[in-house]
């Protein structure tokens, strides 16, 4: 049972930036579909899966997958898989679904087959009829989409943009995977200077920083699996202290993150310190229209308050003239932002976008504006 299939999932739009992240971790052969991730994988990838990627929610194990029109069918298909490999006699196994496009399209329904399969099964592989479900948790996914069930074990538990460093927030944070997302999708590397003008909670810039030092996003955080008997401990043990020997210690970070409101401010700066990149960020109280920028290549990344939640609109004219003035011919600095509010171009004027992609912000349609700059000189 060495080997098993995994799938990361993710928000809409993230796919790109996975795919790149599960490559980098040395997988191949990798499935790209909406909203989710496929690769092969051994036991010991589950860790290393969990504590490294940094824009996924959530990484699962697909157990099966099969066409499915009729209860029957979806209940004799779910019997027939190999349950009992992954969970114990007293494992815990909720099922939750979600039926789009499909002649089975109560997910009620499919979710109360698939409970009824799994614990049939089990009940025969233990040989009783009593399933306390007092274990540990094997979460269990029916996903019925265009008449084909896939069947899925979850093994982070709490989604993967809990990091364990966000204590507290400001209003509208983004969230880190989104926030990991939008730094790798930019020019930015560990050697450049990177300034986000309205931080907030500081959630873009502790990203970078995670990723200019090598930090695994998961290393201060628990997951399902951890407790599964199923996957020996050593290799949790293994993967977090080859992450631990991964980071970069010696890089020298640019990163400056400033806002408006003081009390945001002091908040980034202790969740920088929790994500152990306190000393990389350099925070500051500042209004964005006393942003002076003197050097002559950067980047910037953004999210700036955007009328839904935050702000007004002569506010967000304010914010937006301010960014023109500061920016308009400094032609060095690539400029991203993550906005709702489709005008954002038509005030940024320094040029067109350069390209503008469709993204999700807890399930607000955003769109991520990127405009490129020079890039340095190689020394
Ligand atoms: C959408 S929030 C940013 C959230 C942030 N990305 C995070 O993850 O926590 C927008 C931020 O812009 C700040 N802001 C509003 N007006 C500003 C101004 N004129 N100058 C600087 N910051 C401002 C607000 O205080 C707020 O923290």
């Amino acid at each position: 049972m060495n080997d098993v299939t995994l799938i990361a999932i993710m928000t809409f739009g993230l796919e790109a930036v996975v795919k790149r992240e599960v490559q980098a971790l040395g997988f191949e052969d990798v499935r790209v579909s909406e909203g989710k991730v496929e690769f092969d994988a051994t036991l010991a990838d589950i860790p290393r899966a969990n504590l490294w990627l940094r824009s996924a929610d959530r990484v699962l194990i697909k157990m099966g997958e099969f066409p499915a029109l009729t209860f029957d069918e979806l209940f004799e298909q779910t019997r027939a898989l190999p349950w009992e490999d992954w969970i114990p006699r007293e494992g815990a196994f909720p099922v939750a679904g979600k039926a789009v496009k499909s002649t089975l399209g109560s997910f009620r329904a499919c979710q109360s087959i698939v409970k009824k399969a799994v614990v049939e099964r089990l009940r025969q592989a233990y040989a009783t009829d009593y399933l306390p479900e007092s274990g540990p948790e094997y979460a269990i996914q029916i996903s019925m989409l265009r008449d084909v069930a896939t069947l899925t074990i979850d093994t982070s538990g709490s989604g993967l943009h809990r990091r364990g460093y966000r204590q507290q927030a400001g209003e509208a944070p983004l969230r880190e995977t989104l926030a990991a997302a939008l730094v790798q999708l930019s020019f930015w590397d560990k050697d450049r200077l990177l300034i986000d003008p309205m931080c907030g909670s500081g959630t873009i810039l502790i990203e970078a920083a995670l990723i200019g030092r090598n930090i695994a996003p998961g290393l201060n955080r628990e997951f399902a699996a951890e407790s599964w008997p199923v996957i020996p401990a050593r290799l949790w043990h293994d993967a977090r202290a080859d992450a631990r020997a991964a980071i970069d210690q010696d890089s020298v970070l640019q990163i400056y993150g400033y806002d408006i409101d003081e009390s945001v401010i002091e908040i980034a700066h202790s969740n920088a310190r929790l994500a152990g990149v306190g000393d990389d960020i350099e925070f500051a109280q500042k209004d964005v229209k006393d942003l002076w920028i003197d050097q002559q290549y950067g980047i910037v990344i953004s999210n700036p308050p955007y009328g839904i939640k935050l702000g007004d609109f002569q506010e967000m004219n304010q914010i937006y003239i301010s960014l023109h003035k500061t920016f308009r011919k400094k032609t060095g600095w690539s400029i991203y932002i993550l906005t709702a509010d489709k005008k954002f171009p038509d005030y940024f004027k320094r040029a067109w976008p350069d390209r503008v992609r469709k993204l999700f912000n807890g399930g607000i349609e955003v769109n991520y504006y990127q405009y490129y700059g020079e890039r340095p000189p190689v020394p």
